[in-house]
């Protein structure tokens, strides 16, 4: 009687070992794919601080939607919207980041997602569209957010929720926001393309990829393949991205309206006009505007 009660409390604790030691083991290799180290060289960055750059700084700030999820004074929060995939990331206090990194770090951190210790963020933050904004666009949201106010907000990095391990176990954590972007490719300076559409493909790329992606990889569900730009004249273009309201007035998606409300209105005519000649030019056979 005793010994069969004994035997029964070994395998239980045989059992129990062994579920704690396989959950570890899960946690420590999901752990380490969140911690593996990009080696990103270190590109330097001029902060040539002209008069008006902070004013433009501000506009683009707003326009890329920085404060959208690091917070009205861009003090951080936590950002829940990946909580599904088994991460709560937080978007953290910028005001103290940019004083804390040299400009070089803050670029590759917001271009490539590769922090100054080499490891990647995750793909809550949109480097991968960030990745295409030109030096002088970057240097100017740098200079713009140093001059803010320093906040003592919220910093802190994401924490992995059990779902996450076992997302892991399946092989579907959310990947690295740094394996979602070809590290080489050519980034285009706006300076240097005189021409229409390629200004708009600048602000189609590091823009509007934010959410509907490039080369069909949509990001946020929903949102479509922007060719459906050929089916729109110039006149509807313009009020979908001053206000939200899209051809035949339907009621939309609030990440487009929300972006149009408070981001695009900040868009220039010639820019909009731009991101227009660039739409169409993607599809051979476009009505003329
Ligand atoms: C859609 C939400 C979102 C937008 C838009 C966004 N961020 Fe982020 N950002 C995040 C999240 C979430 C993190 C943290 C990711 C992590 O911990 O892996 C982050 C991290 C960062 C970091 C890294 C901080 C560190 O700990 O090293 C910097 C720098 C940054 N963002 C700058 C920016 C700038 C500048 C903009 C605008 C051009 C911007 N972000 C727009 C969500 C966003
Ligand atoms: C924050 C996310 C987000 C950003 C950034 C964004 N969009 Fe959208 N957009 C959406 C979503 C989601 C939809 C789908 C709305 C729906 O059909 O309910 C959408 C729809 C659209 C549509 C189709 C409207 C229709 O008639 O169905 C166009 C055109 C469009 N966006 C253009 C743009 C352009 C141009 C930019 C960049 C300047 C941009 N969007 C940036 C999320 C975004």
């Amino acid at each position: 009687m005793t010994t069969q009660k004994n035997r029964l409390e070994v395998l239980l604790l045989v059992v129990v070992g062994t579920i704690l030691l396989l959950t570890l083991y899960v946690y420590l290799r999901a752990d380490s794919e969140l911690n593996r180290k990009y080696d990103i060289p270190l590109a330097p960055l001029d902060i040539v601080a002209g008069s008006g750059t902070v004013a433009e700084g501000e506009r683009l700030t707003r326009i890329r939607g920085c404060f959208w999820c690091h917070g009205a004074s861009l003090e951080g929060q936590k950002y829940f919207a990946e909580a599904g995939k088994g991460i709560i990331a937080v978007a953290p206090d910028l005001t103290r980041i940019v004083r804390r990194y040299t400009p070089a770090e803050v670029a590759r951190t917001v271009r490539h997602g590769v922090k100054p210790d080499g490891t990647s963020l995750q793909p809550a933050m949109p480097s991968f569209a960030y990745y295409n904004m030109s030096d002088t666009d970057m240097a100017a949201i740098i200079t713009y957010i140093k001059s803010l106010p320093e906040q003592n907000g919220l910093e802190g990095r994401f924490e992995m929720l059990p779902i996450g391990w076992l997302r892991w176990v399946l092989g579907q954590l959310p990947p690295n926001v740094a394996d979602l972007i070809d590290h080489t490719a050519p980034r285009p300076d706006p300076a240097l393309t005189g021409s229409a559409v390629e200004r708009g493909r600048y602000l189609a790329e590091s823009i509007c990829t934010e959410c509907h992606g490039d080369n069909g990889r949509i990001r946020v569900p929903g949102s479509p393949n922007l060719e459906i730009t050929a089916a729109y004249s110039k006149t509807d273009f313009i009020r979908l991205i001053r206000t939200g309201v899209p051809m035949g007035e339907r009621n939309i998606d609030y990440h487009m309206v929300d972006a149009s409300k408070y981001r695009y209105t900040l868009l220039t005519e010639a820019e909009i006009n731009a991101l227009y000649a660039y739409f169409r030019s993607l599809v051979p056979g476009a009505l003329a505007e």
